[in-house]
């Protein structure tokens, strides 16, 4: 069966509903349209942009300039260019995940590895980062993985607090100012 959050369902192309956006006209039932699709090499430009955005404050963890942000956007894009998903509100794009569920962890099976996660920051905060969570999750099962892992700036508090609480990350390593957590992905009933 295909699941509804699932990535290789034949019409990539989801809506679902969010509750009052900003910035984006309301309907008579507050609701916004949220659609979740590939990322198409033409379209990482704009994903640069919002990345430099929501990396704003975090420099350290990000990267020095949109070009720089471009370059390493198109670099994760040729490794992993069937993980890369925008979520688009009202039309507008709002944020991207890029995951890569053939990641090696060394001595582990293979995992569901999470490069980049990316809400605008004018969008954060109604859900849009936890549908592209549960996107990944699905492609994590789809795979049959049974981790998901990522990398985060040890300054990182507000995502750092969200993997953790929410979530259920556990740290595991570390590598210089770069944290590695991983969690387990359960079964669909249970998410
Ligand atoms: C981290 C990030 C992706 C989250 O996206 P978002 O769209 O704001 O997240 P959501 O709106 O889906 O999350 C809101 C939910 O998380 C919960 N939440 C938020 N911060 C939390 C915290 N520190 N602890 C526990 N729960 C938290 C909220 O209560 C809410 O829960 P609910 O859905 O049950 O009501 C976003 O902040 C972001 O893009 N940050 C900048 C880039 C970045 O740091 N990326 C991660 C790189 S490692």
């Amino acid at each position: 069966m295909s699941m509804p959050e699932d990535p290789d369902s034949p019409d990539r192309r989801r809506k679902y509903s969010l509750t009052s956006p900003p910035q984006v006209s309301q309907t008579a039932k507050d609701q916004a349209d949220v659609l979740l699709h590939p990322v198409r090499e033409n379209e990482i430009p704009e994903l640069a942009g919002i990345y430099m955005k929501a990396y704003k404050g975090m420099e350290e963890y990000g990267e020095a300039s949109t070009d720089q942000a471009l370059l390493y956007l198109q670099r994760l894009n040729r490794f992993c260019s069937k993980g890369i998903f925008k979520t688009m509100v009202n039309g507008r794009t709002a944020g991207f995940i890029v995951c890569d569920p053939h990641w090696y962890e060394p001595g582990q099976r293979k995992v569901l590895e999470i490069h980049e996660l990316v809400v605008d920051p004018d969008y954060q905060g109604y859900g849009l980062g936890s549908l592209l969570m549960r996107f990944a999750y699905s492609m994590g099962r789809k795979y049959g993985r049974s981790v998901v892992s990522l990398w985060a700036g040890e300054g990182n508090n507000r995502a750092i607090g969200w993997y953790t609480r929410k979530y259920g990350f556990k740290p595991d390593r570390k590598h210089g100012v770069w944290i590695h957590f991983q969690t387990r992905i359960e079964p669909w009933k249970n998410q």
